[in-house]
């Protein structure tokens, strides 16, 4: 039996275009093997369609991707388009009009990928829960005296129960499936309204999961113990801003943010969930063929578990996972000389029964 799935494709600028077609290869690759018929839309929206055409996407943009089965995005973002323009043009609006409340950046320290930290490594496994629709990223707000000497800007940060327990919810719930602990990221002694209700919230969830043990801690110290003793987490849950940082800084301690991974997710299934690297389009090496797919590959790996293929994802990561474990080709990132195509080609070799 074969199962189909539409998805629609953005390969946005930069090495967003260089990486997706290796992820499209490895999926069609284990789909093969798994049933599984991958249809692909391509869109062009990106920086490049901003200069052209004044938009990042048309008007009816959202409403294109909503019958697909999920999204995969490159990345977006050029010199010469600010980057909120290309952020608030494509990547939120995409995020909330799905309500794509959970942002999963899962964090491992591959064998054979040297991690800049040293000390027990191998059992580096956690994920980083980001509050991906609310909070510090929010619309309200404004400038005023434009041009004068008091000219001011305002940004209000939007806590909602429902936005917060619903992402508490997911990150306690993920924690039980693993069978680890919550860590919430905090900062409720600077900021004094928004993140004592974030905590009053993470302690009324941790009652209703009395199986989950967890903890929190206020940004600037946990930032610290990631680096110093990553092997302690389990699932770290936080607002958008906080949970941005942390899973670059986390994507940082696994070796390189070309391998990160991520998922905005739409639990509910109510509207298609988006899979990206963590990493930007990467114009000091666009172009070069260089960039590593492997965090492109890795969320492809991630949509197909959300399309509930498993193992078909876990046969993904796997075959990469193997490569790198081989010390075989990888790329300068990862202090390689092997071109993104040559990378995944020995990804590609090792999906199958050969
Ligand atoms: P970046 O992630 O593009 O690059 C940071 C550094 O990491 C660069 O030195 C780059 O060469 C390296 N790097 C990133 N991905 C790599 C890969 N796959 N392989 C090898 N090396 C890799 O972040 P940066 O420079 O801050 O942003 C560049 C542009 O990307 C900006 O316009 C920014 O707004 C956009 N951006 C877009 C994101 C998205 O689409 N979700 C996320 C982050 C940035
Ligand atoms: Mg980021």
């Amino acid at each position: 039996m074969t199962t189909r799935h539409r998805i629609a494709l953005i390969p946005g600028d930069g090495i967003g275009t260089e990486v997706l077609p290796p992820a499209c290869a490895v999926l069609d690759a284990v789909g093969k093997l798994h049933g599984i018929e991958l249809s692909y839309d391509e869109l062009d929206w990106s920086c490049q369609r901003y200069l052209a055409e004044g938009a990042m996407m048309p008007e009816d943009g959202i409403d294109r991707l909503r019958d697909h089965d999920a999204v995969l995005l490159g990345a977006v973002g050029w010199p010469g388009v600010p980057d909120h323009v290309s952020l608030w043009g494509l990547l939120i609006p995409i995020r909330r009009q799905f309500r794509q409340y959970v942002n999963l950046r899962p964090i491992k320290v591959l064998e054979g990928v040297p991690s800049p930290l040293v000390r027990g490594t191998a059992d580096v496994d956690f994920v980083v829960v980001r509050e991906n629709v609310e909070g510090e990223y929010s619309e309200i707000g404004g400038r005023l005296h434009r041009g004068f000497p008091e000219e001011m800007a305002v940004q209000e940060a939007v806590f909602t129960r429902a936005g917060t327990e619903r992402i508490l919810g997911y990150a306690f719930d993920t924690a039980r499936e693993r069978g680890g602990s919550v860590t919430s990221a905090t900062k409720s002694n600077g900021i004094i309204h928004t993140m004592p209700f974030w905590d009053e919230i993470v302690a009324e969830t941790g009652e209703r999961y009395p199986d989950v043990s967890w903890q929190q801690e206020h940004i600037d110290a946990l930032v610290a113990k990631v680096v110093l003793d990553p092997t302690r987490f389990d699932v770290i849950v936080g607002s958008n801003l906080f949970g941005d940082i942390l899973s670059d800084l986390a994507g940082a301690v696994a070796g390189s943010i070309g391998i990160a991974p991520a998922a905005n997710l739409n639990p509910e299934r109510d509207f298609p969930s988006m899979f990206e690297p963590v990493h930007g389009s990467a114009p000091d090496i666009a172009g070069k063929g260089v960039a590593n797919p492997l965090g492109a590959i890795w969320s492809a790996s991630m949509m197909l578990d959300h399309l509930g293929h498993p193992e078909a994802a876990a046969e993904v990561f796997d075959s990469f996972a193997s490569v790198l474990a081989a010390d075989g080709p990888r790329t300068p990132d990862l202090g390689g000389t092997a071109s993104t195509d040559e990378f995944t080609q020995r990804v590609l070799d090792g999906i199958g029964p050969g």
